[in-house]
């Protein structure tokens, strides 16, 4: 078995099953040759969220049609690969385990590297397979269903440093949570970008999380929604309760302008502090329109650049986590033992278990 070995472009496969997604990419270097993904979000529906026992069973029935679909896409063999990447954490238990154990079963059946990476640090090196080389230092901001951080990225495959992050709810859970109350279905973020489209995000004013002054000073790179989210219930209620029909695509614009204003205002304060002139955005929320746009706008008059990778690359896949993955071999990080863990709550320091 290679160990630590430099190879310029590595071949590598990677697998993510940290949530409902059973992703299965080949990265070569920096090129994408397969990006295969098979959900169990529709299975989820009918709960409004991920249900952890129905996404493991779904990781089992797809994980090897999944696999060969990714080797037909791409082209390869599974011997021709250098490594096998894989999500070690964080992520939900069960759905961890059914990947982690599938590609220690790979690795040793092919005598290839192993290497057991940090879901979040994927989302950031998935940048790499659009826009080429990630700018280092850079400001990653990971905005999904599960979390919501401002990273200063030193090296994205050992120096990875939190700033802030959410104190309550993820930003991508409280657009799941609003959807609800709307009546729009899971999950929310799609559908509240799409019906936002036709509202308008002045309409109403909701709060802006952890922006006050005083607020500032203990939270400055925090995230809250959980206040947001109330204040959409309320508002709501009142809708109802004074007999008037609810403004749907009104509320969902203007609720969605209150989250995108507080995460581009704190991704570029963020920057600004450190002196860093690049900004990654990932995570699935990194996919609304409407993030992208105001992003753009105001990075642009700081002089600070935005990357953030197309929508299918935003939301979970296992290109990223082969991305990353190659990005270990290319720097040439020791792979991890055969008896790595799946770790659903591993801090973001720990890009390599
Ligand atoms: O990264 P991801 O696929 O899975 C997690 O690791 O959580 O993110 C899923 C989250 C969901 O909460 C979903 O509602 C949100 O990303 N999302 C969006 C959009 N597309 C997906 N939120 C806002 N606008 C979108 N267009
Ligand atoms: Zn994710």
């Amino acid at each position: 078995m290679t160990s630590g070995a430099l190879v310029d472009e590595p071949l590598v496969l990677g697998i993510e099953t940290s949530c409902d997604e059973t992703g299965i990419g080949v990265v070569r270097g920096h090129t994408l040759l397969a990006d295969a993904v098979a959900s169990s979000v529709e299975e989820h529906a009918r709960f409004g969220g991920v249900v952890p026992e129905v996404a493991s069973r779904a990781h089992l029935e797809a994980m090897v049609p999944t696999i060969e679909r990714a080797c037909e896409e791409s082209g390869i063999k599974l011997n021709d690969v250098d490594a096998i990447a894989v999500t070690a954490g964080p992520g939900l238990a069960g759905a961890l385990l059914v990947g982690v154990a599938a590609a220690k079963a790979l690795a040793l059946g092919l005598d290839k590297p192993i290497y057991g990476v940090n879901h979040l640090a994927s989302h950031v090196a998935v940048d790499q397979l659009q826009h080429g080389p990630l700018p280092e230092p850079c400001v990653a901001m990971l905005v999904s269903g599960g979390h919501s951080s401002l990273l200063k990225v030193t090296d994205i495959t050992e120096g990875v440093d939190p700033m802030g992050a959410t104190i309550d709810d993820a930003a991508g859970e409280a657009f799941d949570k609003v959807a609800r109350l709307l009546g729009l279905g899971f999950p929310g973020g799609p559908v509240i970008d799409r019906t936002a489209t036709s509202g308008s995000s002045i309409a109403i004013d909701f709060p802006r999380g952890l922006t006050s002054r005083r607020d500032l000073e203990r939270h400055r790179f925090d995230f809250s929604f959980s206040g947001l989210k109330t204040a959409v219930a309320r508002w709501i209620e009142a809708k109802e309760r004074s007999g008037e029909p609810v403004p749907v695509a009104d509320v969902a614009a203007s609720f969605q302008e209150a989250v995108v204003d507080v995460l581009v205002r704190k991704a570029l304060d963020a920057a600004s502090s450190e002196g860093i002139e690049d900004i990654i955005i990932g995570g699935g929320v990194a996919a609304n329109s409407r993030l992208r746009v105001l992003a753009e706008e105001r990075a642009t008059k700081l002089g600070i650049r935005v990357r953030v990778p197309r929508p299918g690359l935003c939301t979970d896949n296992g290109a990223m986590v082969a991305a990353l993955g190659a990005e270990m071999v290319a720097r040439g990080r020791t792979p991890s033992a055969l008896d790595l863990p799946a770790d659903s709550s591993q801090p973001i320091t720990s890009v390599l278990v």
